[in-house]
């Protein structure tokens, strides 16, 4: 049976049109992957459309055939692609979609010409905080390094000609395989021009993330990667900027997956919240296929609940979620001071700011206060008895008032270099945006504080600054006194739309210090589930290594069983004294030794119970004991906060990032067969276990509850097994937000509503895309889905036309035919708005009239033929005419 899938994400006719508050992917106008149905020449299946079709890529794979086609005429294309699907030689047809490298921070880079790093940890002994969080540094202490393991990364490439990455590429090097795929001027939407070379020395992501896997310890900063024995395969899948389409992501992972990769890991991501996008649908074969796909569980926390992202949410591809590092390294810029009556300069560090013209600096400290602790500085004009202080270095604490207030009232003393210095830990990079200024920089707490002390006692102290492009770094490590451990607040929650577990499990990823390309500073501090999602791909590689095992569902049970699940935090020091929702956290937080030596193996890694509609209360899972005596496990429960999705009963739309929560209100387990089970040595026991959902919760605000069956063995193990479920129903969820659905304009960036009847003059048709009609305005239809929904119709209604239209009836509505682009199929949910430029699915063009779009989201698991299963809208009418061809530009500024 054939099938189109039609877009996902939204048709931008004037390209620049689309944006999402939800990031929803992106799409390539014309372009569409074709799978082969199996057994069919795919050559002779080209060849045949070759007329109007140039080929992107071929994807020829054990696990995939197919090809990625362009459309030459982009106004025929959608119609084209129908017909493309039916042909007996196609099998699929979907969309090519764009994703970025989930939005991660860079917090601070090292420096090109920097002569020297300061050495601050001690290489040879793996102090480094994110493996003591894990027991990374156990497994090396053991000499497990993942010896003999190849980890294919699908990135922006890596720099392998860093020395911590290896110093070459090709067999013998850390970095021994891969290729890249599109070259460095690919953006997303331009045609990939591969070479064999994966260097990364334009973007620094991939870098980073191969340096968290495998660093090596001739490095001057105590980098070490968790799997230093590994061999690396770079998939360059990213050019310089810009986005990557998923016709390029499947070919890496199938590329990495016939090279021999043991597992393959991506940090990359866009919104989605359903396995069956496909890209999902192409790495979980992968995982079917026995190689495991670590896949990192997307930066948008502040999204709330339900926001998956793909092709973490694929079905067995590990999703891995964040926690912040307990140490927060920066590094620094280093200069110096003097202090009066002292011979010696005494070095400190310090953060650039925006403007930094430091270079030469050498000027006496002027302090506006000398209280350390005075809440806010400089927030009032300075007291007229403030010396000028054009030759001065001014210091300033932080708070209060904002950096522009105070440089403003220490510019009007004459103030031309301003140092803040902190009032909580760590520092930040400050822009200044007050003319007089010329630089600005931070320091430590601790530092304002020392200068402050020699000041009052009188000393004079003058600064060296220096130019932090050539200057030398210095690694600072200040506690994260804030979040240790916890949950990285952007961490993207699920379940997915179908309740499906996920995140999986947990990691370091806020505050990482890696590699970072030699020509962009050579060491860098990243945040986001980027980071976290490397250094679970290595911690499947030591065990792989210990265990001799490759098996991706028998790795992911050892590691959620053995993982560690934290307490609730809101990411800005409150907590709570019960453990985070498994929706935000999965398993836990990963431990590599527990995982690398448990003797008890289970056979799942996560439960789902569903939504009330079709609670699944019983489950069942089996014990393994490989170990060489009997245990006896006590099973328990332990609960999870219970989170809202809704802040009401009558809320359609999803509470952002910190949720509310129904304290103590967990789900109860029973063990019909008994909470305690005897596991004899080289057994296996199933255990069933049904569920009571919570009690008491209002279904309407549809809480997500979850927790932990604990598994207490007689053998000291301590083991878990996570479990969600839904209270309330997917299926009668609202999906369309038909109040914040409306006609716009796409020369309004904002997208405001357009007042009723308004009239859009188009370009002629066929012509949307000449650079003449750039800037006409177009009507927009902003889509606005409070839940993701699995099909989303956009119909246009004829109200009033010049000539006569004929209509057919979809779902009750009389229709002209959807716009082009639609229907969209696994829509995620958020904001999506797409122009229009008055041409149909099937390629023909509304003629000139009046009109209304009649929007149709399906349910969450509803049945597409019946329009009670849908939310309804129509729009307000509007009119479109279009211009004559070669009219000129002054015409149309008149009209519109
Ligand atoms: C490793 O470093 C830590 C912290 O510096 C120190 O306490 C410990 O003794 C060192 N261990 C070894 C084996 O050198
Ligand atoms: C301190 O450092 C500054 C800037 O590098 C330099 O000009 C000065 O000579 C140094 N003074 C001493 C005492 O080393
Ligand atoms: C929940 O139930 C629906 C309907 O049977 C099903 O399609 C979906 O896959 C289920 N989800 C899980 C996680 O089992
Ligand atoms: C299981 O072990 C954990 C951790 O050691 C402990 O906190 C918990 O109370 C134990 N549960 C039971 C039912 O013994
Ligand atoms: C918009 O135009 C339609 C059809 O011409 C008309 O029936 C309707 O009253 C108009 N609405 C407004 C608000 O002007
Ligand atoms: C559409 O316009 C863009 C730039 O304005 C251009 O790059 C692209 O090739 C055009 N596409 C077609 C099919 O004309
Ligand atoms: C469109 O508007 C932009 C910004 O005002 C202007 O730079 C550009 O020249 C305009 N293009 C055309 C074709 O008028
Ligand atoms: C409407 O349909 C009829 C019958 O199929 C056809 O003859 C006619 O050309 C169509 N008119 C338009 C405007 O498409």
């Amino acid at each position: 049976m054939v099938r189109l899938n039609l877009a996902t994400a939204l048709l931008a006719v004037t390209g620049a049109a689309y944006a999402t508050r939800g990031k929803a992917p992106n799409v390539l106008p014309g372009a569409y992957i074709v799978e082969y149905e199996d057994g069919h020449d795919g050559n002779a299946l080209l060849k045949s459309i070759q007329d109007d079709t140039s080929k992107r890529m071929d994807l020829d794979f054990q696990l995939f055939k197919g090809a990625s086609i362009q459309f030459k005429d982009l106004k025929n294309a959608a119609e084209r692609a129908e017909q493309v699907a039916s042909m007996p030689a196609v099998k699929n047809l979907w969309p090519v979609h764009v994703y970025s490298i989930p939005e991660h921070t860079v917090h601070s880079v090292g420096s090109p010409s920097a002569a020297e790093y300061r050495k601050r940890a001690d290489a040879a002994n793996d102090t480094f905080t994110p493996h003591l969080m894990t027991q990374v540094n156990k497994l090396r202490a053991e000499g497990i390094d993942g010896k003999g393991i190849k980890i294919a990364v699908v990135d922006t490439g890596t720099d392998y000609n860093h020395p911590a990455l290896g110093g070459c590429f090709g067999p013998g090097c850390l970095v021994s395989f891969g290729t890249d795929l599109v070259g460095d001027k690919y953006n997303g939407f331009n045609i990939p021009v591969p070479d064999p070379d994966p260097v990364d020395n334009c973007n620094g992501h991939g870098s980073h993330v191969a340096g968290i896997i495998a660093a090596q310890t001739n490095n001057p900063y105590g980098i070490i990667g968790a799997a230093t024995g590994v061999t690396l395969g770079s998939f360059k899948v990213f050019g310089c900027d810009g986005q990557v389409g998923n016709d390029v992501l499947i070919a890496a992972f199938n590329m990495a997956y016939e090279a021999g990769a043991d597992l393959i890991t991506a940090s990359i991501g866009g919104a989605s919240g359903w396995s069956e996008d496909n890209w999902a649908v192409a790495v979980q074969r992968i995982v079917e296929a026995g190689v495991p796909c670590t896949v990192s569980a997307g930066n948008s926390g502040d999204e709330g609940i339900f926001f998956a992202s793909t092709a973490a949410n694929g079905k067995r591809v590990t999703a891995i979620a964040s926690v912040d590092n307990t140490l927060s390294p920066a590094i620094l810029t280093e200069a110096s001071y003097t202090i009066s009556g002292s011979a010696n300069n005494v070095s400190f560090g310090f953060t650039p700011g925006t403007p930094d013209a430091w270079a030469g600096v050498s000027l006496p400290l002027y302090s506006v206060s000398l209280d350390a602790t005075d809440p806010a500085n400089a927030c009032t004009p300075l007291p007229d008895d403030t010396p000028d202080l054009s030759n001065k270095i001014v210091l300033i604490r932080r708070g209060s008032c904002t950096f522009a207030v105070k440089l403003a009232n220490a510019a009007a003393k004459g103030a031309k270099y301003v140092i803040f210095y902190n009032n909580v830990g760590g520092v930040i990079a400050v822009t200044g945006t007050v003319d007089a200024i010329k630089a600005v920089a931070m320091v430590t707490a601790d530092q304002g504080a020392t200068w402050i002390n020699a000041l009052k006692a009188g000393q004079e102290v003058v600064v060296h600054m220096v130019d932090s492009d050539s200057a030398e770094k210095i690694l600072q490590n200040f506690p994260n006194t804030l979040t240790p451990g916890y949950l990285s607040s952007y961490t993207s929650w699920g379940p997915t739309n179908e309740v499906d577990f996920y995140p999986d499990l947990a990691a370091p990823g806020g505050m990482i210090l890696s590699t970072y390309p030699l020509a962009l500073g050579g060491y860098a501090v990243l945040s986001g589930t980027s980071m976290a999602c490397p250094i679970t791909a290595a911690v499947y590689a030591l065990i792989m290594q210990k265990r001799g095992i490759k098996d991706p569902q028998t790795i992911e049970s050892l590691l959620a069983a053995t993982a560690n699940p934290n307490i609730w935090s809101d990411g800005a020091g409150h907590t709570l004294p019960s453990l985070a929702p498994a929706a935000q956290q999965g398993a836990g937080l990963i431990q590599a030794y527990d995982a690398a030596y448990a003797t008890t193996i289970l056979s799942r890694s996560g439960i789902s119970f569903n939504d009330t509609d079709n609670f699944a209360p019983t489950q069942k899972f089996d014990i393994k004991n490989i170990g060489k005596s009997d245990v006896t496990f006590t099973l328990s429960n332990v609960g999870a906060l219970t989170a809202y999705t809704f802040a009401d009963d009558t809320s359609i739309e999803v509470q952002a990032f910190p949720n509310t929560f129904a304290q103590g209100v967990s789900a109860s387990l029973a063990f019909p067969d008994g909470s305690s089970v005897t596991v004899p040595a080289g057994q296996t026991k199933s255990v069933t276990v049904v569920a009571t959902q919570p009690q008491g919760l209002d279904a309407k605000r549809l809480p997500v509850y979850s927790g932990y069956i604990a598994l207490n063995g007689t053998d000291g193990s301590s083991l878990s097994l996570p479990y969600m479920g839904v209270v309330g129903s997917m299926h009668s969820l609202t999906v369309l937000d038909a109040e914040d659905t409306y006609i716009s304009q796409s020369t309004d960036e904002d997208y405001a509503p357009v007042a009723s009847n308004k009239t859009f003059l188009l370009p002629p048709q066929g012509h949307v895309n000449d650079t003449q009609y750039a800037n006409v305005s177009l009507p927009v239809i902003v889509l606005n889905l409070a839940m993701g929904s699995p099909f989303v119709r956009v119909d246009v209604v004829p109200v009033k036309t010049c000539r006569k239209v004929n209509t057919t009836e979809i779902l009750g509505t009389q229709t002209i035919g959807p716009i082009m682009g639609a229907p969209y199929e696994w829509m995620p949910r958020g904001q999506a708005p797409s122009s229009w430029d008055g041409m149909l699915a099937d390629g023909s063009y509304a003629p000139s009239g009046t009109y209304k779009f009649a929007v149709k989201a399906l349910h969450i698991f509803g049945k597409k033929g019946d329009v009670k299963e849908y939310d309804v809208m129509e729009t307000e009418p509007f009119g479109i005419r279009y211009m004559k061809n070669g009219l000129k530009r002054r015409a149309v500024t008149m009209r519109v």
